[in-house]
């Protein structure tokens, strides 16, 4: 029998050829329609509600996430279905602030799923503390750590904090004497870089002295947490052309941690929180095998994600007040008398910012409305499986809760919850229900470790110095999505 050979083909005789590309074609369009029809009939999770391509495939969900929209989209499709919604074929989002408790729970609660593994930066032999999905080795590595976070511990770097408020002073000073315009979300990303800077290694970045993010680590964190996001949510098949993208891209980050943890070894003073996790070490390192590269596995996570959140949380305090000129002129008015009464040193301590009422309800406020992880923190949910918002959901699916969604809940913030009033969080007997569903630091075992440093750089800030607020004029432009 004679055969046709197709010249690009090459190897192949053409019936063959064609014989096997049909055969491809068939079996993919029949992997398809099967795959379609389990997902949407017989799938253990087809009863829940969502978007036909998020139950066929997790691209949906990727995109969203590299569209940067995703808690938008959130918000809307949970208008739309309700408590739960399936956002990938094996994982669903849920609004019910009352499973805040049992997701999240203090003890035993439910473990981080494939996500979070990608935020690993392989410096030590063992996970950080946020990518860990093995709950008993979180257990005590978190404990090792925990000490330097409390606020106690933090506390002790006030100075550090006010050097750092008195350059970010100094500069707006200028920019008003000037009358310069001032572009304040960039400069609160300044201000918290060289504030965790001076915190963790008592050297800021130089971002305030050189007003420019210099070095590029903002632009390269910006690079790395897109692409771990991505690499997190992508499907597994999709896993090997991003993972290396992170290697490379955090290769920059990596490096400079090795040079501040090779200056600082063996100089156990306890001043910053690197000579604090040193003084660790030499205590205790080789019996629970802390040592430098877990340090750096440390000062990475602090550096990496946490500088940003800070920087998000900052403009969306200062951006929300400054937009309602009501909530500014009583924010400045509670400002001025707490002045008058003596009561602020100069410049502002945390313990005498924490100190006004008003204050602390815009922050809670716009962290409630513009929280910075904006993600529905994924979990598994446990072997047997459990009953979400009243649904079963089997055991290993994959079920998250986004704090931009539930801080929306007209059940618990009231019917005006989709708007800044910080006067919410003086209603006594509200507050404290309020806060009880208040997800922007995740909630739980593993809540942030952080919360406190983040208050504690937070505060000041906005107290300003005792007469500075009155020199600068804003216009409402600092919108904390830019
Ligand atoms: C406004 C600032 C911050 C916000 C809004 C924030 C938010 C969060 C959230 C929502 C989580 C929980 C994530 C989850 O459950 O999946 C978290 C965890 C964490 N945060 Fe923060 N964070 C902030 C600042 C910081 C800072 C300054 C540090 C370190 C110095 C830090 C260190 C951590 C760590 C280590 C975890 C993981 C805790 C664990 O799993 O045990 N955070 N943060």
């Amino acid at each position: 029998m004679s055969t046709y050979t197709l010249p690009i083909a090459g190897l192949l005789p053409f019936p063959t050829l064609f014989h096997a590309i049909s055969m491809a074609l068939s079996s993919f369009v029949i992997y398809w329609i099967s795959w379609i029809v389990y997902s949407l009939c017989s799938h253990p999770l087809h009863s829940i509600p969502g978007p036909l391509w998020a139950k066929l495939s997790r691209t949906r969900h990727l995109y969203q996430i590299y569209r940067g929209d995703f808690e938008k989209t959130q918000i809307v499709l949970h208008r739309k279905h309700g408590r739960l919604v399936r956002i990938a074929p094996d994982e669903i989002t849920c609004s019910d602030p009352e499973m805040t408790s049992e997701i999240y729970a203090a003890r035993d609660p439910w473990s981080k799923s494939k996500f979070n593994e990608m935020f690993n930066v392989p410096l030590s032999k063992y996970p950080a503390n946020f990518p860990n999905t093995d709950e008993l080795l979180h257990t005590s590595h978190r404990k090792i750590v925990n000490a330097p976070y409390n606020m106690s511990s933090v506390l002790t770097g006030q100075r550090y904090v006010d050097t750092c408020m008195q350059t970010f002073l100094d500069r707006m000073d200028r920019y008003a004497q000037d009358c310069e315009v001032v572009d304040l979300g960039e400069w609160l990303q300044f201000f918290t870089f060289d504030v965790v800077g001076e915190l963790f290694f008592s050297s800021p970045f130089g971002f305030m002295d050189e007003g420019r993010d210099c070095g590029d680590w903002i632009a390269s964190i910006d690079l790395l947490m897109g692409i771990f996001f991505i690499g997190g949510a992508a499907p597994w098949y999709m896993k090997p052309f991003v993972v290396p993208s992170a290697m490379v891209a955090s290769k920059k980050t990596r490096r400079a941690m090795k040079g501040f943890t090779a200056e600082k070894e063996g100089l156990a003073v306890n001043k910053d929180m690197l000579e604090k996790f040193f003084a660790i070490k030499e205590e205790k390192g080789e019996q629970v095998d802390f040592l430098v590269p877990e340090i750096e596995g440390e000062c990475f996570s602090a550096i990496f994600a946490r500088s940003d959140s800070t920087a998000i949380a900052l403009r969306a305090i200062l951006y929300y007040t400054m937009k309602d000129s009501s909530v500014y002129s009583k924010l400045i008015a509670e400002i001025d008398q707490a002045t008058a009464s003596g009561i602020f040193s100069d410049p502002v301590q945390f313990a005498e910012a924490i100190q006004l009422p008003y204050l602390d309800s815009c922050a809670k406020e716009a962290m409630r409305l513009f929280p910075s992880v904006a993600f529905a923190m994924p979990r598994v949910v446990p072997r047997g499986g459990a009953l979400v918002s009243g649904s079963f959901i089997s055991g290993g699916y994959v079920v998250g809760m986004n704090a931009a969604v539930v801080h929306l809940d007209k059940d618990v913030f009231g019917e005006d919850a989709d708007i800044f009033r910080p006067e919410r969080w003086l209603e006594e007997e509200d507050a404290g229900r309020m806060m009880r569903y208040m997800l922007h630091f995740g909630q739980g075992k593993r809540s942030c470790t952080g919360k406190n440093t983040c208050c504690f750089l937070g505060f000041p800030t906005h107290a300003g110095n005792p007469d500075g607020t009155k020199n600068y004029s804003s216009s409402q432009n600092a919108n904390p999505e830019v």
